[in-house]
C-alpha cells in the first residue's frame, strides 16, 4: 500500500451559497483523490464550513434568521452540494460541531500556557468586512483591498499570539522546504511578507461586541477571532489528539485554497501548529482566482456562476472537465460559456465521443460486437505506435496530476484521443475489412483500439468518473477484475479480454448549439436573474400597505437594523434593514409601503410584524414610498 493521502478544502463561510469558486477548490480535491485512489493510496478528503464570526451573524440577521438556523440552512446547501457534483469527500466539517469546539478549546490552553497568548490593549484599523486589524501598509488607498471601505478605528483590549516569536522559523523552513507553498509564485509572495516584522496575531474578539464564537478557555468574557477557530478544523476533524486517523493522516496533509487566504494559511496556521507542538502541514497547493468574462465575480454585480446550473444545463462531466482543463492551478482564470461550449463540442463530442462510437460501431460491423484476438506479432511503426504513446499519455499524466498542473494531465490524454483518432484514419479499417487475408492485421488493429480506450477510460476517472464508468460498461470490461482505473492497469497493454461483448455505444457527450437566444445564454452566468412567474392569485396574497413612521431607534449591536414603530391603521413595530442608508431621525414621519401580512419573525431579539419594502443597490437601501401622503394603512395594489 502507497503513502496515505490526505487532502482539504477551505471549509466555506456560510454567509453566501455556493458558486463557481467553491465548486472550483472541491472539484480540484476531488480530482485528486480520485488520481491517488488509481495509485493505490488510503486517502481522506475534507471539506466543510466556517460557521462562527461577524459575518454570519451580519447575513443571518439579514435574513431574520437567528444564527444557528441560518448556518444550518447555508451549511445544508454546500452539503447537499457535493454529492450532485459527484465529489467523493471523507467527511464534512463545521466549526459548530462539539468536536471542534473541544480541540479549538484545547489548543488554545495549551499555547496560553505555554506562554505565546498575552493579553494586551490594542488600537487599530479593523475592517468589519475582514473581521480582522489592517496595517496601514496593507491599505490600498487607505482603504481595505478587498472591501474597498476605509477601515474603522477600534480600540480594544484582547488577546494577542506571538507570531512574531516565530517569524525566523518560517522563513527558515519555507527556504529549506521549496514545495512548502507552491507554485513558486505564491512561496515567493510570503516570503516577501515575511521580509517585514510580522505583527502577533489578535485571536480574540470582545462578547461585549460580538458573541457568536468559541468562548476562550482562559476568559469567558471573550470569543475566539474566527481564522484562529477555522484553521484548527484540519486537524479536528482527523481526531486530534489521539484519533487514529490524525496519526495516519496528519503527517501526509496538503491544503488547497485560492489566493485570497494565502496569509492565513500560509503565515497563521504554520506557526500555530509550531507552537501547539505539532508537525506542519506539508504542502499548500494555491489556485487563482475564476473571474466572469473578465470582471470580479460578486453578488453585487449580479454575475455569481451557480455550479448547478451549469451542470444541469451542460452535463457534470463536461463541467468538470471545462474546469479542469481552462485553468491552469495558480493563476487566474476567465469563465465564459462559449467556450465551454466550444470545448464541449471540440473534445468530448468530437474527438472522444466520435473515438468510441466510430471503434464500438466497427466491433459490431467487423466482430459481431465481441472484442477480436490480440496479435502482438503486429508491430507498428513508431510514428503510429499506439501503444507506445499509451505509455506516453499515462506518464505525462502521472507526472502532471502530482504536479497539480491538471490542464496539462488533460491535455496529454487528449494527445492520445487525438493519436487514436489518427490511427484509424491511418489504418483505415474499412479497406482492411475487405480484403480477407488482412483479418489478422484487422483484428490487432481493432483490439488496440479498444485497448487505447480502456486506457483512456481510466486516465479520465479522476475528472470525468461517470464517463470513465459508462465507456468500461460499453468495452465490456469485467467489473470484478478490480478497479478499472488503478494506475499500474493502464501501464499495460491487452487487458481487455477477447471475446468480450462490446455495447454499440450511444454519443457520450451529444454536440450542442451555443444557445443563438442572448437572454436565456446569459441567464446561466449573468443576473441579477428574474425570479419565475407568479399567477395573479398569488400576487393577490400579498397585502401592502402604507405605513408612517412614528419612531424609529437602532437596535444595539446590529450594524443594519433600525426597530421602527408604524401606524398602518394599527400600530406596529417592524425591524428594518437599512440602517447603514438611514438615521433614525431621517425615517421618523416618512411614509414607507410594507408587506402587512408577512408571519411575524424575531430579528436580533426583536419581534418584527411586517417588512418595509427598499430597492437595494451597491450604495444601500432606498425605501419604496406613496407618491403623495395617503392615510395610514391604505393598500397598495
Ligand atoms: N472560511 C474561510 C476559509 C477558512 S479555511 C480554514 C473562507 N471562506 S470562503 O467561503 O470565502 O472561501 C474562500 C475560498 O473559496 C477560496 O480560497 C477558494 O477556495 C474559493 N473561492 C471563492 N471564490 C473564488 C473564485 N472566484 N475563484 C476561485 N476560487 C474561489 O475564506
Amino acid at each position: 500500500m502507497s503513502t496515505p493521502f490526505y487532502i482539504t478544502t477551505p471549509i466555506y463561510y456560510v454567509n453566501a451559497k455556493p458558486h463557481l469558486g467553491h465548486a472550483y477548490t472541491t472539484l480540484v480535491a476531488d480530482v485528486v483523490t480520485r488520481f491517488h485512489d488509481m495509485c493505490g493510496c488510503e486517502t481522506f478528503f475534507l471539506t466543510g464550513t466556517d460557521e462562527h464570526g461577524d459575518k454570519i451573524v451580519q447575513a443571518a440577521e439579514k435574513e431574520g434568521l437567528e444564527p444557528r438556523e441560518y448556518v444550518d440552512n447555508i451549511s445544508g446547501l454546500f452539503r447537499a452540494l457535493w454529492p450532485e457534483l459527484n465529489i467523493s469527500n471523507s467527511d464534512f466539517i463545521r466549526t459548530t460541531d462539539a468536536g471542534h469546539i473541544a480541540v479549538v478549546k484545547h489548543i488554545l490552553q495549551k499555547i496560553y500556557d505555554d506562554g505565546d497568548i498575552y493579553f494586551s490593549e490594542y488600537e487599530g484599523l479593523y475592517c468589519f468586512g475582514c473581521e480582522r486589524f489592517y496595517t496601514e501598509r496593507e491599505l490600498v488607498d487607505g482603504k481595505c483591498p478587498d472591501h474597498e471601505v476605509a477601515p474603522d478605528i477600534v480600540k480594544e483590549a484582547n488577546y494577542f499570539f506571538k507570531m512574531s516569536r516565530y517569524q525566523e522559523w518560517l522563513i527558515d523552513h519555507i527556504k529549506n522546504n521549496p514545495e512548502f507553498i507552491r507554485p513558486k509564485r505564491y512561496r515567493n509572495e510570503v516570503l516577501a511578507f515575511l521580509s517585514e516584522p510580522l505583527e502577533d496575531l489578535c485571536i480574540s474578539r470582545p462578547k461585549s461586541r460580538i458573541t457568536w464564537g468559541i468562548t476562550l478557555p482562559f476568559d469567558e468574557e471573550y470569543v475566539t477571532y474566527v481564522w484562529f477557530d477555522a484553521l484548527l478544523n484540519y486537524i479536528s476533524a482527523l481526531g486530534y489528539p489521539d484519533g487514529e486517523r490524525f496519526k495516519k493522516y496528519w503527517p501526509v496533509a496538503q491544503h488547497i485554497v485560492a489566493k485570497d487566504i494565502l496569509k492565513p494559511h500560509g503565515i497563521y496556521w504554520p506557526i500555530m501548529l509550531k507552537a501547539a507542538g505539532i508537525p506542519v502541514y506539508k504542502h499548500l497547493n494555491v489556485h487563482g482566482y475564476w473571474n466572469v468574462d473578465q470582471s470580479k465575480m460578486s453578488k453585487s454585480l449580479g454575475n455569481v456562476v451557480e455550479p448547478l446550473q451549469l451542470k444541469n444545463v451542460y452535463g457534470l462531466d463536461a463541467f468538470r472537465y471545462f474546469l479542469m482543463r481552462e485553468m491552469a492551478f495558480g493563476l487566474d482564470s476567465s469563465f465564459n460559456e462559449e467556450a465551454l461550449v466550444h470545448r464541449i463540442n471540440a473534445d468530448l463530442a468530437n474527438d472522444l465521443g466520435n473515438l468510441v462510437s466510430r471503434v464500438t460501431a466497427m466491433i459490431h460491423r467487423y466482430f459481431n460486437g465481441l472484442v477480436p484476438a490480440f496479435h502482438p506479432e503486429f508491430k507498428d511503426t513508431p510514428d503510429i505506435d499506439v501503444r507506445q504513446q499509451a505509455a506516453v499519455a499515462v506518464k505525462a499524466f502521472e507526472a502532471n496530476m502530482q504536479g497539480f498542473a491538471f490542464h496539462k494531465a488533460t491535455m496529454a490524454i487528449w494527445v492520445f484521443v487525438g493519436r487514436l483518432n489518427k490511427y484509424i484514419d491511418l489504418k483505415a479499417p474499412w479497406v482492411l475489412a475487405k480484403n480477407p487475408s488482412a483479418l489478422g492485421e484487422l483484428e490487432s488493429v481493432m483490439y488496440n483500439l479498444l485497448e487505447g480506450i480502456r486506457i483512456i477510460s481510466g486516465l479520465i476517472y479522476p475528472v470525468m468518473p461517470q464517463t470513465a464508468a459508462t465507456i468500461q460498461n460499453q468495452l465490456g470490461l469485467n467489473p470484478d477484475a478490480g478497479p478499472f482505473f488503478r494506475l499500474d492497469r493502464l501501464k499495460s497493454w491487452g487487458e481487455t479480454a477477447t471475446g468480450n461483448r462490446v455495447e454499440k455505444s450511444t454519443p457520450l457527450f451529444p454536440r450542442i448549439e451555443l444557445r443563438s437566444d442572448a437572454h436565456e445564454q446569459k441567464a446561466v452566468t449573468k443576473g441579477p436573474k428574474l425570479k419565475p412567474q407568479i399567477s395573479f392569485d398569488e400576487f393577490g396574497k400579498l397585502d401592502l400597505r402604507v405605513a408612517t413612521v412614528l419612531k424609529a431607534e437602532a437596535i444595539p449591536k446590529s450594524k443594519k437594523l433600525l426597530k421602527l414603530e408604524v401606524d398602518m391603521g394599527e400600530i406596529r413595530t417592524i425591524v428594518a434593514g437599512i440602517s447603514q442608508s438611514y438615521e433614525p431621525k431621517d425615517i421618523i414621519g416618512r411614509q414607507v409601503i410594507v408587506v402587512a401580512n408577512l408571519k411575524p419573525a424575531k430579528l436580533m431579539g426583536v419581534e418584527s410584524n411586517g417588512m418595509v419594502l427598499a430597492a437595494v443597490d451597491q450604495q444601500g437601501a432606498s425605501i419604496a414610498a406613496p407618491g403623495r401622503k395617503v392615510a395610514p394603512g391604505t393598500p397598495v395594489s
